[in-house]
């Protein structure tokens, strides 16, 4: 398995997002409960960092807090206007309580 361990699980809000860098890509890692997501943190739309909008638990998106567009944190795809395009879904794996994203691999949840 490849990737980069950015932080230990227990250092994630459940239910919220944070921001870090894996390589030249900016992403976007979501917990819920010990479901761990990462997606691309850059909107679509426009430069606007997607770890500070609004995590949904129940339809597993995340909210773009500048024109509210939600993106599926497995598909990346935007449910609304005015984002159209998806954003990039990266593997995320948990292992020994450390978070592993990999960003040469587009996939989803561990
Ligand atoms: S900047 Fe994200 S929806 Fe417009």
């Amino acid at each position: 398995m490849s990737g980069v361990v950015v932080c230990a699980l227990d250092d994630l809000l459940p239910g919220a997002a944070a921001r870090f860098v894996v390589g030249d890509r900016a992403v976007a890692v979501i917990r819920i409960g010990d479901d761990v997501y990462a997606i691309g943190d850059t909107c679509s739309h426009a430069e606007v960092s997607l770890s500070e909008g609004e995590v949904s638990t129940d339809d597993r998106s995340i909210e773009c807090w500048k024109h509210g567009s939600r993106f599926d944190l497995t598909t990346g795809v935007p449910d609304c206007l005015p984002a159209t395009q998806p954003v990039p879904v990266f593997v995320a794996h948990v292992v020994d309580g450390r978070v592993v994203i990999d960003v040469e691999t587009s996939g989803g949840a561990a």
